[in-house]
């Protein structure tokens, strides 16, 4: 069905050792949201703009925005055009209002259509820290809804930090997939991992780390290295500025496509 998503995302790495390169399929209708943590410098914001890549290729159907609260080099080719991209503060006051939105939309009604709608935050702990405690709850509240809501109007959630806590991740077991890079403190393995963190060993490196799926299946996985970090960056703007046309098409208007400066 074209609004089923299926993407390869990370390779496993039991199967490196024989010389096959088999990834996991993320299907996000079967594991609602993905969580990405690590230290700083452990390749979150790597793999997930390889992962944004794959979601072009794979679900040009879907309608992608990118949040990027740090706004470092890694993603600011995307500033200054009409997409859903935004940085720092316009992440929550603009980024976040129109996503949660669409998706009140769709769950009043009023929005009958189905294809993927994802949102890629980056820094996720940042943003929430960034703001005083009244609007840091109603943060909290939307990604909580979008978490316990989102998969039946097939609206998906990728969230990055650097350390997972419960003041910055509401309604965590609500998320399918955990992606932990490099070595995890303690604490991150207690929330996430809890029942495999004596299997968790402290030989992972950047790039290299564990993935927990539905909170049941523990796999060793790897980031595939980008060959052509240009042609990924264009296949990006692209698809993001395909989406941003259609958007305008419909009666959805170009809700939300601002120039990120
Ligand atoms: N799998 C990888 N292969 C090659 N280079 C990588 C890989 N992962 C990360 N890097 C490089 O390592 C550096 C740090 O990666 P990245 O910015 O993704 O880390 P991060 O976890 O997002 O850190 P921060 O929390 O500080 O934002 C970057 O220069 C990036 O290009
Ligand atoms: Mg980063």
């Amino acid at each position: 069905m074209e609004n089923e998503l299926k993407v390869p995302i990370v390779m496993l790495e039991d199967y490196l050792k024989y010389n096959q390169q088999l990834y996991y399929v993320w299907e996000p209708s079967k594991v609602p949201h993905m969580a990405v943590i690590g230290g700083t410098g452990s390749g979150k914001s790597y793999f997930c703009k390889m992962l944004v890549g794959k979601l072009c290729l794979y679900a040009p159907q879907a309608e992608l925005m990118i949040c990027d609260f740090k706004g470092d080099d890694s993603l600011s080719w995307l500033t200054s055009h009409p997409i859903w991209f935004y940085r720092y503060t316009d992440c929550i006051e603009i980024g976040l209002e129109t996503f949660y939105s669409r998706f009140l939309d769709r769950q009043s009604g009023n929005d009958k259509s189905r294809h993927p709608l994802i949102l890629y935050f980056d820094e996720l702990a940042a943003a929430v820290n960034f703001y005083d405690k009244k609007e840091a709850e109603l943060l909290r509240k939307k990604i909580a809804n979008l978490l316990m809501l989102g998969r039946s109007f097939n609206v998906f959630l990728i969230l990055v930090m650097q350390r997972p806590d419960a003041a910055y991740l509401p309604a965590r077991e609500n998320v399918g997939l955990v992606i932990a890079l490099n070595n995890q403190t303690v604490e991150s393995k207690e929330m996430f991992f809890h029942s495999f963190k004596d299997e968790m060993l402290p030989d992972r490196k950047r790039g290299t780390g564990y993935m927990l799926e539905s909170g049941a299946k523990l796999h060793k996985v790897v980031v595939p290295t980008v060959s052509n970090m240009d042609k990924l960056h264009q296949t990006i703007l692209d698809t993001m500025l395909l989406q941003a046309a259609r958007r305008s098409e419909t009666k959805l208007g170009g809700l939300g496509d601002t120039m990120a400066q």
